[in-house]
């Protein structure tokens, strides 16, 4: 059990997702309703080696709930994988009375929140992507915006690729991770879902299955073609040429980590925030918040880190059997 926190630094990391501002919030809030102070550190480890690190008061993060991307700000910082840097970064929060960190983002931010647990600092993890790749949690902060900016864009291509008669490949993020593919796919009826975790990469099947489909009737066929398969635009010049039904590729890009958060986004980023603070006001360190099975809860970092997580058979069964 590790000794009572004073002061709680907050950071954002990895690439933003809409919420995490909401999960910001939360953490400056509750840990000032706890009594303690908290310090916002900019631009994730990369500002915090910089020590860019100031004071956060409850109006500092007034006006930031509704708010995309992350006030905080984010970074790669590929420097931190080093051990000695780690250290340093842990020198660094000592040096500024920061007895406890909430880290929000990914699985390369909580191997370097687990990094600083190791070297004293009580941390926690809080998981902000809009990629849904991490394994403990069935929740994702900034995910549920993302499919929802996504679904939109799908059904407004849908409408131009019917008029046109046309095959349309769309291009969704997911540079490992085929959870937007998969749900936007579903909700907008698409065709054929292509999942980095499950396309056997045999062209054909997709050339097969337009054919097929022009036969019974269908005029237009969608193609959600996840980022980690890419090729969108030399894949559509291939199935058209192999089928003859004019084919386009739309890649929707970083417009999917952008925007409003949803209420699902701001109230669950929100909860996972105000979490992060009271397991650390139990004195608790190197946790991973989490949403399993219906209910929040919390995973030691490792651990979860060592989880694996598979596209659901039944949602995978179901994009292929309602279409
Ligand atoms: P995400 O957190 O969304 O998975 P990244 O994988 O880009 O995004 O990781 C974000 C940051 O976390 C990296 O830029 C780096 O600073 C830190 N990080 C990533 N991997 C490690 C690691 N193995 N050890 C320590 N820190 C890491
Ligand atoms: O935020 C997740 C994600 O969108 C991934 O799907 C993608 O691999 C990555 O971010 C790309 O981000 P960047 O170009 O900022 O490195």
């Amino acid at each position: 059990m590790s000794k009572q926190v004073e002061t709680i630094g907050v950071l954002t990391s990895g690439g933003d997702a809409p919420g995490m501002n909401a999960a910001m919030r939360a953490v400056v809030r509750e840990a000032l309703f706890k009594g303690k102070k908290v310090k916002g550190i900019s631009r994730g480890y990369a500002g915090l080696l910089n020590e860019d690190i100031f004071d956060m008061t409850a109006s500092d993060v007034s006006e930031t709930i509704a708010r995309g991307g992350t006030k905080l700000q984010t970074a790669r910082c590929t420097e931190f994988v080093d051990p000695d840097v780690q250290k340093m970064a842990a020198e660094i929060c000592k040096k500024h009375g920061i007895d406890a960190l909430v880290v929000i983002g990914g699985d390369g931010s909580f191997r370097g929140a687990l990094a600083l647990a190791q070297h004293g600092i009580n941390t926690i993890g809080v998981p902000g992507t809009i990629d849904l790749d991490i394994a403990c949690t069935d929740y994702t902060i900034g995910f549920d915006t993302a499919i929802n900016t996504a679904m939109e864009a799908i059904d407004k291509i849908r409408d131009t690729s019917k008029s046109h008669d046309r095959c349309t490949i769309i291009e969704v993020m997911g540079r490992h991770a085929g959870y937007i593919a998969l749900w936007c796919g579903i909700a907008c009826g698409a065709e054929d879902i292509l999942l980095p975790e499950k396309y056997n990469h045999n062209e054909q099947d997709i050339i097969n299955h337009v054919i097929e489909n022009r036969k019974k009737g269908k005029q237009h066929h969608i193609i959600i073609n996840a980022e980690g398969i890419g090729h969108s635009a030399s894949m559509a010049k291939r199935i058209e040429a192999a089928t003859g039904m004019e084919t386009r590729a739309s890649i929707l890009g970083y417009m999917q980590r952008g925007g409003i958060p949803t209420c699902k986004d701001r109230v669950y980023a929100s909860v996972m925030g105000a979490m992060a603070v009271d397991l650390l006001c139990e004195g608790k360190s190197n946790r991973v918040v989490a949403y399993k099975n219906g209910e929040f809860c919390d995973f030691d970092i490792e651990e979860a880190l060592a989880m694996k997580k598979e596209i659901p058979d039944y949602m995978n069964y179901i994009s292929k059997s309602l279409v």
